[in-house]
């Protein structure tokens, strides 16, 4: 398998069939040097920590229209925030949300830090996040490892270490796949990838850009990846 070539084809599939998001700028963008604005990619990786794309879309743009700023978001109360996200669920990452843009208002200027560590330092921001933001928001070459991914990379390597065992080797893997000038569609793609294409169940190898590469796919039985621990 030969690394650049997987991040190639997963882009050039991405630019086909990306997923238009609320909270994402197109490829075509990305490409002509735009970027978005990172409160917005904050605020739907918050939103979708639990929470499925489907149920997250109405509320991202609710508290886009209602706040659309930190700034904005740190002068509201705390209580109307919190009732803005009922029925998102996991209350923590509504008190966290607020608490955070608390904190970027009153001591960075309403600004997000731009490294994945200074990222990793904010309420409600852990490793995941904070390398959804770097790679998304400022393009920084930061291996953003969820589920989707996960289950991705176990087939794409039949990885047979059981999850959670296995973490630390996928993240070395996509950190060895990233395409250092677009990390943060290659993120994404990874995840579009896993939502649409490498699902859990009775995955669409036939039109996967992966398949050539795929050792899961080879073998016949793809859904036997990522394997779990024994209960
Ligand atoms: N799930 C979590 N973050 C996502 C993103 N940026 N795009 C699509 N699905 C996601």
């Amino acid at each position: 398998v030969v690394a650049g070539s997987v991040a190639a084809r997963l882009l050039t599939w991405y630019d086909r069939h990306h997923r238009d998001l609320p909270w994402r700028m197109p490829p075509k963008a990305i490409a002509a040097g735009q970027r978005p604005d990172p409160y917005h990619v904050w605020l739907s990786e918050i939103m979708l920590q639990q929470t499925t794309v489907e149920a997250v879309k109405p509320y991202f743009r609710a508290f886009l229209a209602r706040w659309p700023n930190v700034k904005s978001l740190a002068a509201a109360e705390t209580e109307d925030v919190m009732k803005a996200w009922a029925g998102l669920g996991y209350y923590s990452r509504a008190r966290n949300l607020k608490k955070c843009a608390d904190l970027l208002a009153a001591e960075h200027g309403g600004r997000f830090p731009d490294t994945e560590d200074g990222l990793r330092a904010l309420p409600g921001v852990g490793s995941y996040t904070a390398a959804a933001i770097a790679a998304i928001a400022f393009n920084r070459p930061a291996a953003v490892v969820d589920g989707n991914v996960e289950r991705v990379v176990s087939r794409l390597y039949a990885i047979e270490t059981p999850l959670p065992a296995a973490k630390a080797e996928i993240r070395d893997i996509v950190a060895r796949l990233l395409p250092v000038d677009r990390p943060g569609d290659f993120a994404q793609a990874t995840m579009d990838l896993g939502a649409t294409i490498c699902t859990p169940r009775r995955p669409a190898c036939l039109p996967c850009p992966l398949r050539d590469d795929c050792h899961a796919s080879d073998d016949g039985d793809p859904e036997r990846f990522p394997v779990k621990a024994a209960k």
